[in-house]
């Protein structure tokens, strides 16, 4: 109900921005990567480990009985149905070189996060902590986005219907692979269309697609972590977000609602030839 939802955006909102400001404000001037994942280039800085522990501790301490998914290792299995889904720091790249482009991002959503297209977000927040903008969101209430100072806004995505004039964001993953693959798909959408942004963030590209930023954001092969609040500030705001099959964590674009469906079945068609074989 509304009234939940109210209670989960404001926490989520009030977490997210606390761990922003603990990873700008004690920002090391030499950033130290704890360990690797993926590939060699996929890092875990200290300050992820830190932020995550941080909303751990905050989301426990508000909510016992919810479960956690981090993207620093998992976190507490729940009774109350509602899973926070959280990334310490979207675009831990962009932090590791202080490029003012990165994120916490932190989601509520109901049913399984783990299991392919079994759940949604409900209630989000995902922070900038260097400009200081908190975009937040929950289902049925359209998203905003807080500036310096508090002032609040309502996002609306671009009326961009035309996809050669359309401004495309993209993301990659860290392995070889997905790269290489994901380079094909580029290849094929960068002569269609105004041009591409890396901004290294998902969260922050989903929300740009709400604000109006960009026309249109596609990736592959995000993790639940990347999307869950973003997509639902971009949803919530008119832009029109799906996957190859359906909502889910297999995320493949979000785009301004007059580019649907060209830019999707433009994007899906590319992705079936260029990533799924
Ligand atoms: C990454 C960022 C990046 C996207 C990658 C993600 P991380 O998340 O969102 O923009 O292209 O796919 O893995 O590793 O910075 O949390």
């Amino acid at each position: 109900d509304d009234s939940l939802a109210q209670v989960l955006e404001a926490l989520a909102a009030d977490v997210a921005r606390s761990a922003g400001r603990l990873v700008v404000d004690e920002r090391p001037d030499a950033v130290e990567v704890a360990s690797t994942k993926s590939s060699a280039t996929d890092v875990v800085t200290v300050m992820d480990q830190r932020s995550q522990d941080h909303l751990l501790a905050r989301l426990r301490e508000s909510r016992p009985d919810d479960a956690v998914l981090g993207e620093e290792s998992g976190g507490a299995t729940g009774t109350s149905g509602i899973t926070w889904v959280i990334d310490p720091i979207d675009g831990t790249v962009n932090y590791l070189y202080g490029i003012p482009a990165y994120a916490v991002s932190v989601a509520a959503v109901v049913g399984d996060p783990t299991t392919h297209g079994a759940w949604r977000p409900f209630a989000g927040a995902v922070y900038n902590p260097v400009t200081d903008e908190l975009y937040r969101a929950r289902a049925g209430a359209g998203s905003r986005v807080v500036r310096p100072g508090g002032e609040e806004r309502s996002l609306t995505p671009t009326g961009c219907s035309d996809v050669g004039q359309a401004l495309v964001a993209t993301g990659f993953g860290y392995a070889a692979e997905r790269r290489e693959r994901q380079a094909h798909l580029l290849l094929d959408l960068l002569p269609q269309v105004r041009d591409i942004r890396r901004i290294g963030s998902a969260a922050l590209d989903l929300c740009a697609v709400g604000a109006g930023l960009v026309d249109a954001y596609y990736e592959t092969g995000l993790n639940p972590w990347d999307l869950a609040a973003g997509w639902l500030v971009a949803a919530e705001a008119g832009a029109v977000v799906g996957g190859l099959d359906g909502p889910g964590q297999d995320l493949t674009s979000a785009c301004a609602p007059g580019l649907a469906p060209a830019f999707p079945d433009l994007v899906e068609e590319g992705t079936r030839r260029h990533l799924r074989g």
